[in-house]
């Protein structure tokens, strides 16, 4: 007797379709798995055994050979344990032949029966429903996660016995009714309102929300910087389903989704503290994990205090910043994770605070300013595309009673300005102006006469490299957005330029 059951497999976010068969033959009793399983699918032998045993199933009294296909393709861990028992379920004529044929089985079995959670169920669910599976059965406390795609039914599964009992004694197990997302949930945290002054840097904020623009605010102790950062959550665009997908697979291989919100609809904004690893930042670890740069995929990545991070950490987020991917390469093979950010950071300007204040005094030497400052090497510097000064809050500020611009009005120019983004980059992997391909360039961000004069002057004047010129020309696109100007004109370029003017000021000694 033969018999096949399909399940799915995965390497980083790639899912891959694994079909477990099953023979069973009238010899002397004996169970083997092989298809390059690992020590933990080998090891299921005796959870599915002891599954069986506990739960009051007969295990079959014969010689069973489990093939895991594609055989040449490394199967790793407990997911393929459910699709292993189904098929033993089939073996004993539990589950028919015909009731398995559009279906796929994920999860893994405990030593009692019950089915427990595995990770990356979302990325797994999708590719069952491309495949043309009608029907989808995974540990009961995933089903919410595995919800979130259409077109598949999802059935959660507790136990074995509930699984049994869902085909032989036609029990039926609920299927979880699909995940209505919602993309309107209000961000908690700070509002722009409650943040006095700071208009330059608020504005700057604006942009950097508008075309997920990399930025960097530098000013005094307790200027408002990691205040403004709390608050960019409050103004960031709506996520499309797309990047909620594409965001909510990280979280599903780190097994972080929350079930009352199994999908990501609100962006990320990772905030990890400065003593992290280069791997909790990048991503890696002997079993390879989502490192936080992944987790802010489609989001932001806010890294306070800048020069404090691991002079190495900061290094290795170039590449990923680049790419919008990082790699990681590991014995057992490489994988790749989403890191596509608007990367934020703050930081002083020196060891003390005030260098480059107004009234008070900085008391560090040159030199300790200098070292402080070469933290951040010119390539990251040059990474981020709008450098802004949050300044020191002026007394007349903070002590007026008058509200400022609250973050539902400054969010809803940020949205008009990304919707016209989301209708110019349709059909590409482009997701906002930040991240435009060198071979669009000319054709998206289209200047008037003014406008190329004025970056010609900008360009001789500062020195600039090639990426500059690049980065200037795009934030100038999100500033034409922002009004909604099709060409762009020399206010957005030398708005743009503004933006870059900072490191001339820090960093040019
Ligand atoms: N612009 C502002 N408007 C209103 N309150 C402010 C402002 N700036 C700072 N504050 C007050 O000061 C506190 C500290 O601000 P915040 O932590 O943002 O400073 P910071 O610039 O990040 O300082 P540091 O460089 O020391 O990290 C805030 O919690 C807030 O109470
Ligand atoms: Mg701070």
């Amino acid at each position: 007797m033969f018999y096949k059951v399909k399940s799915m497999g995965l390497t980083g976010l790639n899912a891959f379709p694994v079909t477990a068969e099953i023979e069973g033959s009238s010899e002397l009793p004996d169970f083997q798995i092989i298809g390059l399983a690992d020590a933990a699918v080998r090891e299921c032998r005796e959870r599915l055994k002891s599954a069986f045993r506990t739960t009051g199933l007969n295990f079959p009294e014969q010689r069973v050979v489990v093939n895991l296909a594609p055989a040449d393709v490394r199967k790793t861990g407990t997911v393929h344990d459910l699709a292993i028992a189904a098929a033993l379920c089939m073996v004993q004529g539990w589950i028919k032949k015909s009731a398995v044929e559009n279906a796929a089985f994920i999860g893994e079995v405990s030593l009692g029966g019950e089915i427990r959670a595995v990770r990356g169920v979302l990325p797994m669910t999708i590719l069952a429903q491309k495949l043309g599976c009608s029907e989808i059965f995974v540990p009961a406390d995933n089903a919410a996660e595995a919800s979130v795609v259409s077109g598949i039914k999802v059935y959660g599964v507790p136990d074995l016995r509930t699984l049994v009992a869902h085909f032989y004694f036609k029990k039926k197990i609920t299927p979880q009714p699909e995940y209505q997302p919602d993309f309107e949930q209000a961000a908690d945290g700070c509002d722009f309102c409650d943040i006095k002054g700071q208009e330059l840097a608020k504005r700057a904020l604006e942009v950097a929300a508008a075309g997920g623009h990399n930025a960097l605010l530098i000013g005094p102790p307790g200027s408002g910087k990691s205040m403004l950062a709390k608050a960019l959550p409050s103004i960031l665009p709506r996520m499309t389903f797309d990047e909620a997908i594409s965001a909510t697979n990280v979280y599903s291989v780190a097994g972080e989704i929350d079930p009352e919100h199994p999908l990501i609809t609100s962006r990320p904004f990772r905030a990890p503290h400065h003593t992290v690893s280069t791997a909790g930042l990048s991503g890696g670890g002997t079993i390879p994990r989502p490192g936080e740069i992944s987790l802010a995929h489609n989001g932001v990545l806010f890294l306070d205090e800048l020069p404090e991070f691991s002079r190495n950490a900061l290094e290795i987020l170039r590449q990923p910043l680049e790419d919008g991917k990082v790699t990681i390469s590991r014995a057992a093979g490489t994988v790749t994770y989403p890191s596509s950010v608007m990367l934020l950071a703050a930081m002083n300007p020196c060891p003390c605070g005030y260098y480059g204040h107004p009234t008070r005094k900085c008391t560090c030497g040159a030199k300790k300013v200098e070292n402080y400052l070469s933290r951040i090497s010119g390539p990251l510097l040059d990474r981020l595309d709008i450098h802004c000064e949050a300044a020191a809050v002026e007394f007349s500020d903070l002590a007026s009673k008058e509200k400022a611009e609250p973050s539902s009005a400054i969010r809803e120019r940020v949205q008009a300005a990304r919707d016209i983004q989301n209708r110019r980059f349709a059909g590409t992997d482009i997701t906002c102006n930040a991240k435009i391909t060198p071979d669009m360039m000319s054709e998206v961000c289209v200047m008037t006469n003014d406008a190329k004069d004025a970056l010609k002057t900008v360009f001789e004047a500062f020195g600039l490299s090639a990426r500059a010129y690049d980065k200037i020309l795009k934030v100038a696109r999100t500033a034409a957005d922002l009004e909604n100007s099709e060409l762009i004109e020399d206010r957005h370029i030398i708005e743009a330029a503004g933006y870059r003017t900072l490191d001339r000021k820090y960093w040019a000694t």
